[in-house]
């Protein structure tokens, strides 16, 4: 589908979130700047989580409690470079909501259910040239937020892995 701005990404976040409950794993999948750490806010404001949903950068995995519900547990893998790493983090997925951005290669054996949300920018990139990790790039790696992010449209699909999943209104 295609999402046209920042605010209409927010709103699929809430359409996410709706169907969201303790347990649930996304995978959110995208270059720099795709609009990962935006569609997660979406989905913490959703929730009504606890604190602003901001890029984890430096400590991998933020949690956001929630009155008497399930926390949002939010994680960047950018730097995660194993899933011993991630599996290092400790994370209660059963009593958790958790969304792993760039978390695509590491949930093998850790998880075998979850959403994946693919996001595309078709008009060009990212001034951060992508694929490589460029170690001086500290500063722009996770957030996007300079005034010249131009607003462009991105291609969002979602698609799932196991029964969870399996009717998901969510699937295109
Ligand atoms: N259609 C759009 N959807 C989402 N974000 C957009 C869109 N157009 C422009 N942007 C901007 O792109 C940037 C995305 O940054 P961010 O969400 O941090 O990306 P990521 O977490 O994937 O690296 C934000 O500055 C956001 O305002
Ligand atoms: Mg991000």
């Amino acid at each position: 589908m295609r999402i046209e701005n920042p605010e209409r990404m927010a709103e699929l976040g809430a359409r996410i979130a709706a169907e969201l409950r303790a347990g649930d794993l996304v995978l959110l999948n995208g270059e720099l700047g795709a609009g990962k750490t935006t569609l997660t806010r979406g989905i913490g404001a959703a929730l009504g989580v606890r604190g602003a949903v901001t890029s984890p950068t430096f400590v991998l995995a933020r949690t956001h409690p929630r009155e008497g519900k399930a926390p949002l547990v939010h994680v960047d893998a950018y730097r995660l470079t194993s899933a011993m790493e991630l599996d290092d983090l400790d994370i209660d997925f059963s009593s958790s909501i958790v969304i792993v951005e760039w978390g695509a290669d590491l949930m093998e054996g850790i998880a075998d259910e979850w959403l994946s949300v693919d996001i595309v920018r078709p008009h060009g990139g990212q001034k951060v040239s992508s694929g490589a990790v460029d170690e001086n790039a500290d500063e722009n790696v996770n957030e996007n937020t300079d005034e010249n992010a131009d607003v462009e449209p991105r291609e969002v699909s979602i698609a799932a892995h196991g029964a969870r999943w399996a009717h998901s209104p969510l699937l295109s």
